[in-house]
């Protein structure tokens, strides 16, 4: 009867509302004689710490989360939630307090959306209305407007959709824990990063434990806090992102992490974390008599010629150059698209780097939650946030340097 109010305080969560999760010596094997699909697994995940489970197909992943919420029992061991085994808790009771994320979504398709959310709070009890306006709010939390999409089923989403509203049931009861299998393997690659990117604004705003299955590499870095690298049922490494791509355990990880270790590294940093460029704001309406003056003044520098045009809310627009300021009365308005790539501050220096390389420019505005320019990012400030990071100071790169990419085009590549 864990759970109640006896429970004893064995490791406090550090963060509220999320639980310490340990797995001891916990092996699976599905037939008496069999090997074992998950073998003597121990590994402890802080309170409101990701862990990435990795490893090639048939290693043991999905058998292993399973486990923590019963829906698979083990063989042998133990699994603790805030220092109390969950086998001595009933599973359904269980799973309501354990958010479960899998790769087909399994949303119910008779139901809408807002059901479909509301699922866990109504087996909980709630009140319709306390149900109602958590749903809202997990709807926005998502990214997805509750006006527009409570009434939808699940066949009228797209795949990124269907996603976000799977993640959202997930949350729904508040869990302290989350199991995430393969989230967002079956959606492309620009909404996986939208979706990577979302996920970890989410886990900063409502701190879980999760545990979060990829085959992905890029991604485990990307996510995790640590990363639990397994072979054929056994734990080979239990590191941090960071001392698994310095210090692989063995062959085995080193050729799993791949050879381009030092690229990969350019995952451990986040673009909020380096120090960007300043970026020269001009915006829709303004006259371009004073964005000159802010020139002039020393107030405002442009780059590589060129001046952002930004909405009144600082949303990127357009890049325009200078030399246009002198013939126009004000700054026009233009559709934005013109200052791709826009990059997300919560995204990796890889991804950045990516974003620049792929639309074939210099710089690019990297914007904040709300979607407002905070600063301009290009390689040479990846290249220098990336080696103080990884405190490399011996590769000396003169600060001049010419940008390897067609500087002159500003950002939006012409
Ligand atoms: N119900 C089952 N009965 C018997 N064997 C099973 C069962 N489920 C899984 N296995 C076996 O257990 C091993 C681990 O399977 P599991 O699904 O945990 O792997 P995984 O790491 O999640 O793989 P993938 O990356 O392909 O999803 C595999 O060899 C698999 O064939
Ligand atoms: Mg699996």
């Amino acid at each position: 009867m864990a759970g109640e109010p006896t429970r004893a305080p064995v490791e406090g969560p550090a963060r509220p509302g999320a639980g310490v999760l340990e797995l001891r010596d916990v092996t699976k094997r599905y037939s008496r004689d069999g090997r074992a699909a998950v073998d003597h697994l121990s590994l402890t995940v802080p309170a409101g710490e990701v862990c990435v489970l990795i490893g090639p197909s048939g290693c043991g992943k999905t058998t292993a989360l399973k486990m923590i919420n019963r829906l698979i029992e083990p063989s042998e061991g133990e699994i603790l939630i805030d220092g109390h085994s969950v086998r001595e808790r009933n599973p359904s009771k269980l799973r309501r307090e354990i958010g479960y994320v899998i790769q087909q979504v399994g949303l119910l398709p008779h139901l809408t959306v807002s059901a479909n959310v509301a699922t866990v709070p109504r087996l909980l009890g709630w009140e319709k209305e306390r149900t109602r306006v958590r749903v809202r709010e997990l709807l926005e939390l998502v990214g997805l407007d509750p006006d527009e999409f409570s009434g939808r089923y699940p066949a009228q989403l797209s795949g990124g959709q269907q996603q976000r509203v799977g993640l959202a049931r997930a949350l729904a009861g508040d869990p302290p824990v989350m199991l995430m299998d393969e989230p967002f393997s079956a959606v492309d690659p620009i909404t996986r990063e939208r979706l990577q990117n979302d996920f970890l604004r989410l886990h900063r705003a409502v701190a879980k434990t999760v545990v979060f299955v990829t085959h992905d590499i890029d991604e485990a870095v990307k996510m995790g806090d640590r990363i639990a690298l397994m072979r054929e049922g056994h734990l080979v490494q239990y590191a941090t992102p960071a001392e698994l791509l310095a210090q692989p355990a063995d062959d085995f990880v080193a050729d799993f992490v791949g050879a381009d270790r030092a690229l990969k590294s350019l995952s451990l940093t986040r673009v909020e974390e380096i120090s960007l460029i300043p970026a020269p704001l001009v915006h829709v309406g303004e006259p371009a008599l004073d964005a000159r003056a802010r020139i002039d003044r020393g107030e405002m520098v442009p780059i590589t010629d060129h001046v952002l045009v930004v909405t009144e809310d600082d949303r990127p627009l357009d890049w325009l150059p200078v030399g246009r300021l002198d013939d126009l009365e004000q700054i026009p308005p233009s559709a934005p698209g013109g200052a791709e790539p826009v990059i997300d501050q919560v995204t990796t220096l890889r991804d950045a780097l990516s974003a620049l390389f792929e639309a074939n420019a210099a710089y690019g505005p990297v914007v904040d939650d709300q979607g407002r320019c905070v600063g301009l990012i290009g390689a040479p400030e990846i290249s220098a946030g990336f080696r103080r990071a990884a405190g490399v100071s011996t590769v000396e790169v003169p600060p001049s340097a010419p940008a390897t990419l067609d500087a002159g085009t500003g950002g939006g590549g012409g």
